[in-house]
């Protein structure tokens, strides 16, 4: 009923958060050192303005578009985000089948509490797969084809996390994943268990030593040569990295991981004009960091992105109320979409263009 109740994305915010013990609050909501590139993600969509035009028939307006070949019902799928488990018992699941419902997708975490398979199925053919590449090959290529398998759409390499950035009420307070929460596809826990190093943050020790932070472009070849699914990199900030990314056969994912890499980096609003340059047309690109609202949906289409991707929104949602809780939380932003085109005289997103906003 309180989710019913809610108007809006941060209303479904507060009502989470008031849900989650503050082990796992901590865990989402922090972003890295002083949460400079966490604050700007949102800020810096304020700041562009938007260009309305008027006079324009706007009875039926049409949110729909389309993501390296599957069909959305409007522009907004989920990023991948660690533990689902910690917000709700139906954990990726839930997260899964509210995506699936609305005609949204889900990219699904390497480091889910849900074995892949399981929350393929509920996703219902709506399923991207998040990889972190791991020391050993072998493990890496083994999820890889399972994903495939299982029917993900796409691998979204992230490349922005040798390692982990610096999240500091994790260290302080020493952050650790319940016991009764596993990590399926990401190697046992007992295996983890004894690994040593400075973080006092137990999802750091268990990172750095499964995941390679020798990656560099040279392993791009070997990881698209394991199956036939397009290739995505998440993370990429700068024109000159997604030159790259077209060179290597990839997509581009704009974003700072939330800001919880590293900080002060540039938001990912700002970032996304010169890669649009820079990509020119060759690839498909995609943003995530801070969208809260329908017109963060607009300014980021506008400048050159075919889709963005919810990471915390979908968390909060999750944790207010499981599958419904993500569905009410997909359901507002489309009807904000849908509401925010017709104000603009936007009758569908082919119309959607660099003369919609003013930087
Ligand atoms: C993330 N993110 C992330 N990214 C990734 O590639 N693999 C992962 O396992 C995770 N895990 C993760 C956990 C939590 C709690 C958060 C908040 C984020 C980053 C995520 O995909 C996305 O880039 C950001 O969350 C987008 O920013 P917003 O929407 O949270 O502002």
């Amino acid at each position: 009923q309180a989710l019913e109740r809610a108007v809006n994305l941060p209303e479904i915010e507060a009502l989470g958060c008031a849900r989650l013990d503050q082990n796992a609050l901590e865990y989402y909501a922090s972003g890295a050192n002083d949460g400079h590139t966490h604050r700007a993600n949102r800020e810096d969509f304020a700041r562009i303005h938007l260009r309305p035009r008027l006079l324009v028939d706007v009875s039926d307006v049409q949110t729909k578009t389309s993501v390296l070949g599957l069909d959305l019902d409007f522009p907004v799928g989920i990023a991948p985000s660690a533990f689902h488990g910690l917000a709700h018992p139906d954990a990726e699941q839930a997260t899964a089948r509210a995506a699936a419902g609305l005609g949204s997708v889900m990219t699904l975490s390497t480091f889910s509490n849900t074995p892949l398979e399981d929350v393929a199925q509920a996703a219902a053919g709506r399923l991207w797969f998040q990889l972190y590449l791991y020391r050993d090959r072998e493990v890496s290529a083994g999820l890889v084809r399972r994903a495939e398998a299982a029917g993900a759409r796409a691998l979204v390499l992230t490349v922005d996390t040798p390692f982990v950035g610096r999240r500091e009420a994790n260290e302080r307070n020493r952050f650790n994943l319940p016991p009764h929460l596993q990590v399926p596809n990401a190697g046992s826990r007992e295996a983890l268990a004894g690994l040593e190093t400075q973080s006092g943050s137990q999802l750091v020790r268990h990172f750095q030593g499964l995941v390679d932070p020798s990656l560099n472009w040279r392993d791009l070849e070997w990881l698209r040569s394991l199956s036939r699914l397009p290739v995505i990199l998440k993370g990429v900030l700068t024109a000159e990295d997604a030159e790259l990314a077209v060179q290597h056969g990839c997509h581009v994912w704009v974003s700072n991981h939330g800001g919880r890499q590293l900080d002060t980096a540039v938001s990912s609003i700002a970032a996304l004009p010169e890669i649009a340059d820079a990509v020119a047309g060759r690839a498909e690109i995609y943003l995530d960091g801070g969208i809260s609202r329908g017109t963060d949906v607009l300014k980021a289409l506008a400048l050159g992105a075919r889709a963005v991707f919810l990471g915390r929104p979908a968390l909060w949602g999750l944790a207010a109320g499981g599958e419904d809780g993500v569905r009410r939380v997909l359901t507002l932003l489309r009807d904000e979409v849908r509401l925010a085109m017709a104000l603009s005289g936007k009758q569908n997103m082919q119309q959607v263009g660099a003369d919609l906003v003013k930087l």
